[in-house]
């Protein structure tokens, strides 16, 4: 059997026709998603039972064939695993009961983790028997960063005043929020390695928000700690790191971090990611989720100035942050076809 495209990709092959995958491929833009979550009755119960979670990741990939699947979970269950409080409000993000202070430090435990996300295992364990032999499977995590201003600030966030505040204040009690994060993350990367995943993706939703030495001490540290607690055991697997909306710190993240590719954001300039990082690394993006919604001229567009842009070196096409629940499925059938009908 050939190699699957996605780990070609991963391995610095240039493909005439890139692999395929969409952040948030499964998700409220598709009917059927919709139902498995009013069966499930609520999104965590989605997540945490495997029965569902498998159906629907499995769900974008019946109806387009992508070249990955994406492991149905999301980024902040890992402090509901160290003990944090975690709900969703109705059509909304993420809440936690917020830890600001070192004494809500004292009940997160890394060593509950595997036990408490047990179904997340589970979930990878069984699609790697309900996936199809060329799709790939891919696990996920969020960084100890991004992680950190959710539990922080108690859910999404515009200024980010209270995690900032703390790490700023008090660096010495914020770094142990971090390491705290680095080991439960590396804890939950390496099970979901173990179940089955073939690949992992660091998410750092929230990159852009440091200035350079932040940047260093909160991104680029931990995740490279993380990296090689990972490397550890799994030596081979390859991980793609998603510091979205870094800029020019994007390179500073791949000659430090030991990531295998990293993910483009959408704002990026494609002249020179492919200049300053896909000559050195395999990366992935980084189309306007907002062009896939409206379609026609102008995500043809897009895509044909992304794909001669980079379908030269290793690529993974995707967005440039997750899918929104408005896209037109029809439009991201549209969009493979033009993937896979591209000729430079
Ligand atoms: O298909 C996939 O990509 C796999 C599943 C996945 C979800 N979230 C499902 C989800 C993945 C990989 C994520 C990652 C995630 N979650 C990130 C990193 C990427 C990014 O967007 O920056 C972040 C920051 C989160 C936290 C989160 N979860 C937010 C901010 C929200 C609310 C925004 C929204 O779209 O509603 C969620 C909820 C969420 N995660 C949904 C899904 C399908 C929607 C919940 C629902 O169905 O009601």
């Amino acid at each position: 059997m050939t190699k699957k495209k996605l780990l070609r990709a991963l391995e610095g092959e240039p493909l005439h026709t890139p692999p395929i995958w969409l952040m948030r491929q499964a998700g409220r833009y598709l009917p059927e998603y919709r139902q498995v979550k009013e069966k499930a009755g609520s999104f965590l119960n989605l997540c945490y039972t495997p029965k569902y979670a498998v159906e629907v990741t499995l769900q974008p990939i019946r109806r387009y064939g992508f070249d990955a699947a994406i492991l149905f979970s999301d980024l902040p269950l890992i402090a509901q695993g160290l003990g944090q409080k975690l709900w969703y409000e109705e059509g909304g993000g993420p809440r936690l009961d917020p830890i600001r202070e070192a004494a809500g430090l004292g009940p997160l435990d890394p060593g509950q983790v595997a036990d408490r996300l047990a179904p997340v295992y589970e979930t990878v364990h069984e699609l790697v028997k309900a996936l199809p032999d060329e799709t790939t499977l891919i696990g996920f995590a969020g960084a100890p960063w991004t992680v950190a201003c959710y539990m922080v600030e108690g859910g999404g966030s515009r200024e980010f005043s209270e995690v900032k505040g703390w790490a700023f204040r008090n660096p010495e009690e914020f770094e142990i929020l971090i390491e705290i994060l680095v080991d439960a993350t590396a804890i939950h990367l390496c099970r979901q390695a173990e179940a089955g995943a073939e690949v992992l993706q660091i998410f750092d939703s929230w990159a852009s928000i440091l200035s350079d030495t932040g940047f260093r001490r909160w991104i680029i540290e931990p995740t490279k700690a993380l990296v090689s607690r990972i490397r550890v055991d799994f030596p081979d697997i390859p991980i793609i790191g998603f510091p979205r909306a870094a800029g020019v710190m994007y390179a500073e993240y791949i000659a430090e971090t030991g990531v295998t590719a990293v993910s483009l954001d959408t704002a990026i300039s494609r002249r020179w990611a492919a200049e300053n990082l896909q000559s050195k690394i395999p990366v992935q993006g980084n189309l306007d989720p907002l062009a896939l919604v409206n379609g026609g001229a102008y995500l043809e567009q897009e895509v044909r100035e992304t794909l001669d842009r980079f379908s030269g070196g290793p690529f993974i096409f995707n967005l440039g942050h997750g899918i929104v629940k408005e896209t037109p499925p029809e439009n991201v059938a549209a969009l493979i076809a033009l993937v896979r009908e591209y000729s430079a």
